[in-house]
């Protein structure tokens, strides 16, 4: 079983994004860049592979999740195909067709949707987010990499959107870099599963399933 990773930058009062959505509280320089292409390769954007000298097969990540909003921030600024290095699954009850070829939208319960692509074969999956799609997708999260930028912002998209329950989380390490910027790195600990939510991970013969 692959793990499903939500690897998201945030600020100190966990905002991942401005009210509008933009995100330029992110440190844009310094030496915690350098590391995360090293550590973190896959989760650089395809046209910005070269600037960061990421080059060679993925060994983390072969496939990434977004909510349809993360997905067309991109968009909006004329990338169609952002990690085209990964399967990219955009989650969307309202785009009636992908964009783009190496794009696959998924209109059903993301739930039964990801269990199953989970089972497959490959590297792990990583939760780009945002945090609505990061919310629904909560119960199967296994592990979480926080990028905290050393800013409070005061209101925004917070990591997750709604009512996601409780977890406890075991640190599996931490980084501080001296612009501030920190990186977390959490296990989930596994949790009782309730009945409802058991019910709904398994794919009804109707949901869609991953190629
Ligand atoms: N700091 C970071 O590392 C980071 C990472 C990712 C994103 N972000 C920011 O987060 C913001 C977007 O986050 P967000 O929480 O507003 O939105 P989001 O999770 O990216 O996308 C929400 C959309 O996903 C689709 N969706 C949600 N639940 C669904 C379900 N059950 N079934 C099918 N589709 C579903 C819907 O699309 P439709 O409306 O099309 O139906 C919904 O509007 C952006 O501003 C982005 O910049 C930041």
């Amino acid at each position: 079983m692959r793990d499903l990773i939500y690897y998201v930058a945030c600020t100190v009062d966990g905002f991942i994004a401005r009210p509008d959505g933009s995100v330029d509280f992110a440190l844009p320089e310094g030496e915690h860049l350098t590391d995360l292409a090293r550590s973190f390769p896959e989760t650089f954007p395809t046209h910005l592979r070269g600037a960061f000298n990421i080059a060679g097969p993925n060994r983390l990540f072969d496939t990434v999740l977004m909510g349809r909003k993360t997905y067309q921030v991109g968009l909006d600024a004329g990338f169609t195909n952002p990690y085209g290095h990964l399967r990219q699954y955009v989650f969307s009850r309202s785009l009636a067709r992908s964009p783009e070829p190496n794009i696959e939208l998924v209109s059903s319960d993301p739930l039964p949707f990801v269990a199953v692509l989970k089972r497959q074969p490959g590297l792990n999956i990583w939760l780009c987010g945002g945090a609505e799609l990061a919310t629904v997708l909560f119960p199967l999260i296994d592990e979480l990499i926080v990028k905290v930028n050393p800013v409070l912002i005061g209101s925004g998209i917070p990591l997750f959107s709604g009512g996601t329950g409780q977890a406890h989380l075991t640190l599996l390490s931490t980084k501080a870099y001296e612009n501030g910027f920190t990186l977390s790195h959490y296990r989930v600990k596994p949790l009782h599963i309730d009945h409802h939510t058991r019910n709904s991970l398994s794919p009804s013969p109707s949901a869609s399933s991953p190629k």
